[in-house]
């Protein structure tokens, strides 16, 4: 019954919860069960720590109420960081939790108030990018409604470690429809001199490491996938590794690739070696 009415009113956040492979309905397994887990304590805890005294946390009383870790930064990952990334000099960085609890109202007014009209500076994110075209009505309801909460940071939530490939491959099935597919599409085809294809791309299959850094640490700079030439930017993401390794897995075992496997624990040697992508020194070995 609970799930009903959390259908009616936040449609999207269910797909959000099922991220977080949560199709459950009590707060502790709610809690629980949020595939972003330690991700951002992982990628960027040393730079971004959580202000201990900031943190209210409503949804332990009510699970409903979106918090940061498992609703609010996959939005910001997929919609958002393209232009608000650790990387940016001039935007703010969402990915840093005291940045976004800092401009929260004005992050309301953004998502919300300019989108219903109500507010007269830009939308976000901007109008007509493909990010405005991918982002639904729960998503900006979901910003919404989280600011209206207090901007709740969430839980850290230890093992829900998806403990075989099936498993893996369907977490990693939502988290490449919420963080990559508004790049690389739904169909992984990319954008022509834009966004390069992960369907059938030698580049991806020919080096899994280097595909585990560029998730980890972003890429830019020249790179030929499939003889075709892209020089653009994909940001970091602050995921963690049962994360990478799961939308890796799911990247790898579809779209007519190679099948290669990505376990957590690979990607933690190579988050622990710092390894930076230099993309010109890197190209695909076709091209
Ligand atoms: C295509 C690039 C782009 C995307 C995508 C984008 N933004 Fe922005 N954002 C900008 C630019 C450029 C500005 C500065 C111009 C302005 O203030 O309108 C800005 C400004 C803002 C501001 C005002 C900052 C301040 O301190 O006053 C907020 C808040 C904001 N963005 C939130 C978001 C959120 C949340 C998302 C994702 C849901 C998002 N943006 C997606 C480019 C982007
Ligand atoms: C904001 C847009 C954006 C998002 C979101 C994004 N990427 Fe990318 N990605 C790019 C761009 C742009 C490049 C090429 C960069 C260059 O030209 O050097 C790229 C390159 C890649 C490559 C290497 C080239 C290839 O096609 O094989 C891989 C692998 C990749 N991305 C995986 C991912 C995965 C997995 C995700 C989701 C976790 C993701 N990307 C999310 C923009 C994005």
């Amino acid at each position: 019954m609970r799930t009903s009415i959390i259908a009616v009113r936040f449609g999207a956040m269910i797909l959000l919860f099922e991220i977080g492979g949560m199709l459950t309905a009590t707060a502790a397994e709610a809690a629980k069960a949020n595939s972003f887990d330690s991700a951002p304590v992982a990628a960027s805890a040393k730079e971004n720590p959580v202000p201990a005294d900031a943190t209210p946390l409503p949804h332990i009383l009510n699970p409903n109420t979106p918090t940061y870790l498992r609703d609010v930064l996959p939005i910001f990952m997929g919609k958002c960081s393209r232009c608000h990334n650790d990387q940016s000099k001039f935007l703010d960085n969402w990915f840093n939790y005291k940045t976004a609890l800092r401009d929260r109202s004005e992050i309301k007014r953004r998502v919300w108030n300019s989108w219903k009209g109500t507010y007269f500076k830009q939308p976000m994110p901007i109008g007509n990018s493909p990010e405005f075209e991918a982002m639904t009505e729960e998503e900006h309801l979901i910003i919404k409604d989280w600011v209206d909460a207090g901007a709740p940071y969430g839980v850290q939530t230890p093992d829900n470690t998806p403990k075989s490939k099936p498993e893996r491959i369907q977490q990693g099935k939502r988290l490449f429809a919420a963080v990559c597919a508004v790049c690389h599409q739904a169909t992984a085809q990319g954008i022509p001199n834009r966004f390069p294809p992960l369907a059938g791309s030698d580049f991806l299959n020919s080096d899994k490491n280097r595909a585990v850094r560029i998730v980890l640490n972003g890429i830019q700079g020249e790179i030929f996938v499939n003889g075709q030439k892209f020089n653009n930017v994909m940001p970091a993401f602050p995921l963690g590794n049962d994360a990478v390794a799961a939308v890796l897995n799911y990247v790898y075992s579809s779209f007519g690739n190679s099948g290669i496997e990505v376990t957590p624990e690979e990607v933690k040697a190579l988050r622990e070696q710092n390894a930076v992508v230099n993309s010109p020194d890197e190209k695909s070995p076709f091209e």
